[in-house]
């Protein structure tokens, strides 16, 4: 049993910020404002300068694309994947993708992340990262094809990689048909069908440009959302990323199927690919989660840039300042991410019996101050660099801004021999 006491912070709990002393047993939160019995603390953190908030939830990302970063900019989107990334990305090692997912983790970790949703091609190199570095992670292998066959090498490595999390409670699975573009219909079914049997979730990149939508409708007579759904990939707990070009009935139909949506504010921008109407999926009861996409379309993985860009885009654009506000964004980027990755009660809160994924924001810092409304702080003024100290799995990962589980100059020198 060892213990940690966060003593006396603010704290986001269920949108309020008053002061908190936090107790923490092994890997979970064992007591808020009153120390649980049998306590025994190991180490005290003085939370007087510190704001605490729920580990945030990068819902989408390709951890291995951190070395992608800048690689190829302002380029049309088809452009950008075909010619810019998947030529260079497919040149790309274990080795490098292990290298690459440890330095997306750090710069996740360094920005308050405990928690990823990750799309990867290679196996065994991110639950490797995610082992070592004490993140919590769900990987899905990103699966490519054409016909109905359950013995393709992808579909294969991806049952493989699931062994790999055995051992390591902060590693879940899914499955990850790419997208409508790259898995035809007949593969999806076999996908959604595997799914269904194996008890998995689905995330697949939906809906991000019109290019998809246009090709669809020429090739299958239907929306992208039609498409999943006709496959049966929303029969299984389903994360969708982007979803930008939806019509009012695709959303009635991811209502109904209880998918979760993953917008990614910054990469759909920067691929002039436009913004999920999130307003509308909050009003229709879709549960919106938030994430960064890969470091070759954002390029950072830096969720406090997300959050402020989401709310300051759906204000701009629906020229309506009250459309979406600070709380329902920090919701929308720790409990719903939890819920769309199929953890709910485990993380995403600061609640008495869930994980200790926590990360602590020095306030005695220019963005942090005054304090008038620190939910607002959060939303409109952080960073990332307030970031101080970071828990994971009631395991502190980060103090004083110094990672204790890595060894990042290795990292970024192996990083920067992959370019
Ligand atoms: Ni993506």
């Amino acid at each position: 049993m060892s213990g940690i006491l966060i003593k006396d912070a603010y704290a986001l709990i269920d949108g309020t910020t008053d002061r908190h002393s936090i107790y923490i047993t092994d890997d979970k939160i064992s007591g808020i404002d009153k120390e649980p019995a049998g306590f025994k603390q190991d180490t005290m953190i003085d939370g007087s300068s510190f704001l605490v908030i729920p580990g945030l939830i990068n819902a989408h990302t390709h951890s291995y694309m951190a070395p992608l970063r800048n690689i190829a900019d302002d380029m049309p989107f088809m452009d950008w994947l075909l010619k810019g990334v998947n030529p260079v990305e497919d040149k790309m090692t274990g080795k490098d993708a292990y290298y690459g997912a440890m330095l997306a983790i750090i710069e996740m970790i360094m920005c308050g992340t405990t928690t990823f949703n990750d799309m990867q091609m290679h196996i065994h190199q991110t639950t490797k990262a995610v082992k070592e570095s004490g993140m919590r992670a769900v990987i899905s292998r990103g699966l490519v094809g054409s016909s109905y066959d359950r013995n393709d090498v992808r579909i294969k490595e991806a049952l493989e990689e699931m062994e790999d999390g055995k051992d390591c409670d902060r590693l879940s699975f899914m499955l990850g048909p790419h997208a409508p573009y790259s898995c035809g219909p007949d593969y999806l079914r076999c996908v959604a069908d595997l799914a269904k049997e194996k008890g998995l979730g689905i995330h697949i990149h939906l809906a991000e440009s019109q290019t998809e939508i246009d090709n669809l409708k020429k090739e299958h007579n239907c929306t992208a959302i039609e498409y999943a759904q006709k496959a049966g990939c929303f029969d299984v707990p389903a994360i969708a990323a982007h979803c930008i070009r939806v019509t009012d009935s695709d959303i009635e139909i991811m209502k109904e199927h209880n998918v979760s949506v993953v917008t990614n504010p910054a990469s759909n921008m920067k691929l002039g690919n436009g913004f999920a109407p999130v307003p509308k999926f909050l009003e229709a009861g879709l549960n919106v989660a938030i994430g960064t996409d890969g470091a070759a379309s954002n390029n950072s993985l830096n969720m406090f840039h997300e959050i402020s860009l989401l709310a300051l885009i759906h204000k701009g654009v629906a020229l309506d300042p009250v459309c979406i506000g600070a709380e329902e964004c920090l919701k929308i980027a720790t409990e719903n991410g939890a819920k769309a990755l199929g953890l709910e009660g485990v993380t995403g809160k600061i609640k008495e019996g869930y994980k200790a994924d926590l990360a602590l924001l020095n306030l005695d810092t220019p963005s942090m101050i005054p304090q008038n409304n620190l939910i607002s702080s959060l939303a409109y003024s952080a960073n990332g660099s307030e970031v101080d100290t970071v828990i994971i799995d009631g395991r502190i990962v980060m103090q004083d801004r110094e990672i204790k589980t890595i060894d990042t100059e290795k990292v970024f020198f192996e990083a920067k021999k992959i370019v």
